[in-house]
């Protein structure tokens, strides 16, 4: 797909530039143009969407050409080779899909560029979700807002310390404020290449959706110019087993035991057509994601089912429009949806404020139940203590710097629970929220 503002006859780009250069002689001297020519080296790999039986990793290559992933059970057995190919035109972005694994397994892996291995670190194992028909834990790391600075690279070695299953990040990671495809591109790059990240998502699986700074721009919404290389970039930097309709926006779910979790784009259409909820509206999710959101949730069997994206689900109340509080209409078809049809478990989970907090609404009347809010950010160190409003039903807050949730989910007890944690950088635990299932099933 080509990024249609594109400039057509713009020269070419420093990273084609580079790639070029590789792809004609590896090992060639590069042309040095100024501090422009930073040369990118290899950026991960790392694990993606990942299912019972089926994963993809991710890698961004210094130099075209095929790349073979090898997979080997932990435990003994055959190994899987996966040829890809890294290419200039791809920004040499690699996405291996493997599949015919075992549910709740551990796999080695590595890649190799023909005889040569590229990366074998014997801390490159990864797991598959465990079995969605029987009863298990999982713990998840949720955070929002985070940078390249030393608070951020503290969390991530946090969220490994915490020996999380799997991460969540639901925005503004990272901090782009542009849709250039030069700047989307070098922004992804800078954040992929942390250590502490790379290290992190080497053995786990993430799944990303974006907020304004990672989309566009502050408070940005689907009318922003250029948003077709913001989704190019994405879809290059985040190995997801889908990216919206596969047109627009960049929504996709995933099952991991006992929970699904339904990464929404709050970006993308907002603002760029008239709501399904109210005809005099815009809309935020967008006709078509809404369409997939009611028939995911009516399809799933999971006990918790997670509502994520980096927005809240409240109003910020500042002069910004982007929180759901802008779009209350549309908040209000959901919860009637979820109520009319007896939909248990669902909890809402939002970033983006540099504060963190829990909401427990009075939602039994539409929904059969009251609906919970979670509000994880910022990994980075700059928390704004004016978006921790009065709101009569907040429950838990915080404004506190490099800090995410450890959710811990368990059907293994009845009824099943959800414990979550707020972690800062250092282990301290800022506040705890518990829910059980039978908080959460309609009446
Ligand atoms: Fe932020």
């Amino acid at each position: 797909m080509m990024p249609s503002n594109c400039p057509p006859q713009s020269p070419l780009s420093r990273r084609e530039f580079v790639s070029n250069a590789f792809a004609l002689g590896a090992g060639a001297a590069l042309p040095v143009r100024g501090a422009e020519t930073k040369e990118v080296g290899r950026l991960g790999p790392i694990v993606g969407h990942t299912e019972e039986t089926m994963s993809f990793l991710w890698m961004r290559a210094q130099a075209a050409g095929e790349y073979v992933l090898e997979v080997t059970p932990e435990n003994g057995g055959a190994a899987k080779r996966i040829a890809a190919q890294a290419e200039a035109a791809q920004d040499l972005c690699l996405h291996w899909r493997v599949e015919g694994l075992e549910a709740g397994s551990r796999y080695r892996y590595r890649v190799l560029n023909g005889e040569m291995v590229i990366a074998g670190d014997a801390e490159q194992v990864f797991a598959t979700a465990p079995k969605a028909a029987s009863a298990g834990k999982v713990r998840l790391a949720i955070s929002s807002c985070a940078k390249e600075d030393a608070g951020s690279r503290a969390v991530w070695k946090r969220m490994a310390a915490e020996q999380v299953d799997a991460v969540m990040l639901i925005g503004d990671t990272p901090y782009i404020d542009s849709t250039e495809l030069e700047v989307q591109t070098r922004r992804h790059q800078e954040f992929a290449a942390v250590p502490e990240y790379q290290e992190l998502l080497r053995n786990r699986p993430c799944w990303w959706t974006w907020d304004d700074h990672d989309f566009a721009g502050n408070d940005s919404s689907g009318l922003a110019v250029g948003k077709e290389n913001s989704r190019l970039v994405f879809t290059r930097y985040r190995p997801q087993a889908a990216y919206g309709d596969g047109k627009e926006g960049i929504y996709t779910s995933f099952r991991y035991g006992p929970v699904e979790v339904f990464m929404l784009d709050a970006r993308w259409f907002a603002m760029t057509e008239a709501s399904y909820a109210s005809p005099v509206k815009p809309s935020l999710l967008g006709r078509v994601q809404w369409e997939w959101l009611q028939e995911k949730l009516l399809a799933s069997t999971a006990p918790f089912k997670l509502l994520a994206c980096g927005m809240i689900w409240d109003d910020k109340e500042n002069k910004e429009l982007d929180d759901w509080g802008s779009y209350a209409h549309e908040r209000k078809a959901l919860e009637k949806f979820i109520g009319d049809h007896k939909i248990p478990g669902v909890i809402y989970v939002g970033g983006d404020i540099h504060a963190s907090r829990v909401l427990k609404y009075p939602t039994q009347k539409a929904v059969g139940y009251d609906l919970v809010q979670f509000i994880a950010s910022p990994i980075h160190n700059s928390t704004i203590p004016s978006l921790n409003v009065y709101h009569p039903d907040l429950v838990r807050s915080a404004v506190e710097p490099h800090v995410f949730l450890v959710m811990d989910i368990d059907s293994t007890v009845t009824p099943a629970r959800l414990s979550a944690e707020l972690v800062n950088k250092d282990g301290e635990r800022v506040f705890a929220y518990q829910l059980d299932l039978s908080d959460l099933t309609p009446a």
